[in-house]
């Protein structure tokens, strides 16, 4: 049986420039394209499990601008339900995307703008929907304290708890006892436990680190090395599948959030959900753009199948 996901997190319109390599302070360089796309962690990881056929919804803040009608329209064209303050005295954030030519892989700013002002009080006005999901999931680029208190409704209605610590920070006391599932990739692993994780050993260690500090299993996404399973009783590492050339790495591990969070609101066992994560984020590095880029299920299925 499927349930609902709920996620709390952040849109911010995605400003994509892809060059041959990123310009010095000081310095201007050309680049080979630009393109203009929703973005934002918690809206990509929507847009991906609602691609995926869940039924999610979103919570956040938006400005009252052009930025917040791509929000809107992204949503509606994904099947993700709105749970949204719009505040017209701020504005609908934005990302600078520097997406490398050759590689494919990238480095970001993000401006939040109405989301970063997310309070405790716009979980709590949202409690009986984050109360009743089988799955809530959040990541850190809106206020720690809003994802913290989200948690804990979410972990006292009983559904499924994923906190994606994207980007790494300094996680508040008692949080992790709140995650049923932390799935930091490895520069997060190492922003948040300061043990190196550059192999699968390391990786081990750190994911180790984050059970000892109360998650009930660490995800270690491991780019393409695929991905670490991490419980106090077992330890697998699921490879990466091949889907194809790589044209982009942005967003990938918002797809695998996106596709773990809807496998475990299918009632998955939680393994198989990171292969099915790690199969949605496959395909989505073969296409540019981060929502732009998610797949449908029988494109994810596919891929598990031919595997
Ligand atoms: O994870 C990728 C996302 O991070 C981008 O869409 C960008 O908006 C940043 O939030």
């Amino acid at each position: 049986m499927s349930g609902a996901i709920v996620i709390l997190g952040v849109f911010v319109a995605d400003t994509a420039y892809r060059a041959e390599r990123a310009p010095r302070m000081g310095e201007t360089i050309m680049g080979s394209s630009f393109k203009l796309g929703p973005g934002g962690k918690g809206s990509n990881q929507a847009v991906a499990a609602a691609r995926l056929g869940a039924d999610v919804a979103f919570l956040t803040r938006l400005g009252d601008d052009p930025f917040a009608d791509m929000a809107l329209k992204t949503w509606s064209d994904a099947g993700v339900k709105p749970l949204v303050t719009q505040d017209p005295e701020s504005y609908t954030g934005a990302a600078y995307i520097f997406v490398e030519e050759t590689s494919g892989d990238n480095a970001i700013i993000v401006c939040p703008g109405a989301a970063a002002s997310i309070a405790p009080s716009d979980v709590e006005a949202r409690a009986q929907e984050i109360g009743n999901a089988s799955v809530f999931m959040t990541q850190l680029e809106q206020p720690m304290d809003a994802a913290h208190r989200a948690l804990a409704i979410a972990r006292e209605g009983g559904g499924a708890t994923i906190l994606n610590p994207a980007p790494a920070a300094d996680l508040a006391d008692g949080m992790l006892d709140l995650c049923d599932y932390v799935t930091p990739n490895e520069t997060e692993a190492e922003g948040i436990t300061g043990l190196p994780v550059a192999s699968l050993d390391e990786a081990r260690k750190a994911a180790d680190a984050l059970v000892a500090s109360g998650a009930g299993a660490a995800i270690v996404t491991l780019g393409e090395r695929g991905a670490l399973f991490h419980t106090p009783d077992r330890s697998v590492h699921v490879p990466a599948f091949d889907a194809g050339a790589v044209v982009e790495t942005t967003g990938a591990g918002d797809a695998f959030n996106g596709g773990f969070a809807a496998a475990l609101a299918d009632g998955t066992d939680p393994l198989d959900a990171v292969r099915f994560g790690c199969a949605t984020a496959a395909i989505s590095v073969t296409r540019p753009g981060t929502a732009p880029s998610m797949p449908s299920r029988p494109e994810v299925e596919r891929l598990l199948e031919d595997a």
